[in-house]
């Protein structure tokens, strides 16, 4: 064993430590990190001090690089690499974006549940976030549990609802906080996708809802009826009991699985502080329509 696990829930997230994540990891270490995900979902790597590339191979050495990012002005992008998520309040020059920076608007919806890229045909497996520069305070992110959430829905609800696909897009996450400026050509890249409500976790074989505030209409039903089924579900899967709260240090790595996990970051003085964080994302293997139902 390379790794060493201690729990910091009693559902789900894990610390690990023991790899040192800027030097290649074998395929031994990656199954580990794999096997260590599949149960816990959400993995606290400290103290592990990566740059760009080294945060890269460490994504490429457990998958599959998603290759676009879904954001506003994807032209202008302060990092080195293209595929990298730039999850800061940062313009091109390293200043804090201006307050009425469409940017900035847009960012905003990384403040509501939800599970990254669920807008793409193909959504995101892990997210590997890393903690470059951080506030003083606030900037937390939560996390909430969707196998603990799914196993605790009474039978009849999980009879009710375990069929049932939605639809998905940027423009519906950013709707909810009245964000609607988008170019012509954004329209078209954030038109919605379709996805299943409840899927099984393979490396688990556990169900888990698929929630996200990407969701804007589930399919066969009334838009209101869909969204506020969307809404109970949502309240009921981001209860206290399931949910872990991310206190930010610096070079804090954390990797979650999309799959089973919502994830919202936490307020703070965005205008005074700057907060770096940087995103590799991996892939799943295929729209969730085209994976085994739950
Ligand atoms: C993300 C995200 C929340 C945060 O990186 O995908 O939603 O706390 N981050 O920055
Ligand atoms: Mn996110």
């Amino acid at each position: 064993m390379t790794l060493t696990l201690r729990p910091l829930h009693p559902l789900f997230v894990a610390e690990a430590t023991g790899l040192d994540l800027h030097r290649p990891i074998t395929p031994d270490q990656a199954a580990e990190v794999h096997r260590a995900m599949d149960q816990y979902a959400v993995l606290v790597f400290p103290g592990q001090s990566l740059d760009d590339d080294t945060q890269m191979d460490f994504g490429r050495a457990l998958g599959t690089l998603e290759p676009t990012r879904g954001v506003v002005d994807a032209h202008k992008h302060r990092l080195k690499h293209q595929e990298m998520n730039d999850i800061s309040n940062l313009d091109t020059d390293g200043k804090l974006l201006a307050a009425d920076d469409r940017r900035r608007m847009f960012a905003l919806g990384n403040r509501l549940w939800h599970s990254d890229s669920s807008f793409k045909s193909t959504p995101a497996l892990y997210s590997m976030l890393h903690a470059r520069v951080i506030p003083p305070e606030g900037g937390e992110t939560e996390f909430a549990d969707m196998r603990a959430a799914w196993d605790a829905l009474p039978d009849k609800e999980k009879a009710r609802v375990r069929n049932f696909t939605t639809w998905h897009s940027l423009i519906y996450s950013r709707a909810q906080l009245g964000f609607d400026a988008y170019t012509e050509e954004e329209k078209k890249a954030f038109a919605p996708v379709q996805q299943r409500l409840v899927r099984r976790h393979p490396g688990s074989g556990r169900v888990s809802l698929y929630l996200s505030a990407h969701i804007g209409r589930v399919e066969g039903m009334p838009v209101p009826e869909g969204m506020m089924m969307i809404r109970d579900l949502t309240e009921h899967a981001t209860q206290p009991a399931f949910t872990y709260r991310h206190q930010w240090k610096k070079d804090d790595l954390v990797v979650w699985d999309n799959r089973c996990t919502l994830h919202r970051g936490r307020a703070y003085e965005d205008s005074v502080y700057p907060r770096d964080m940087r995103r590799v994302t991996l892939q799943d293997v295929a729209p969730t329509l085209e994976q085994q139902a739950a």
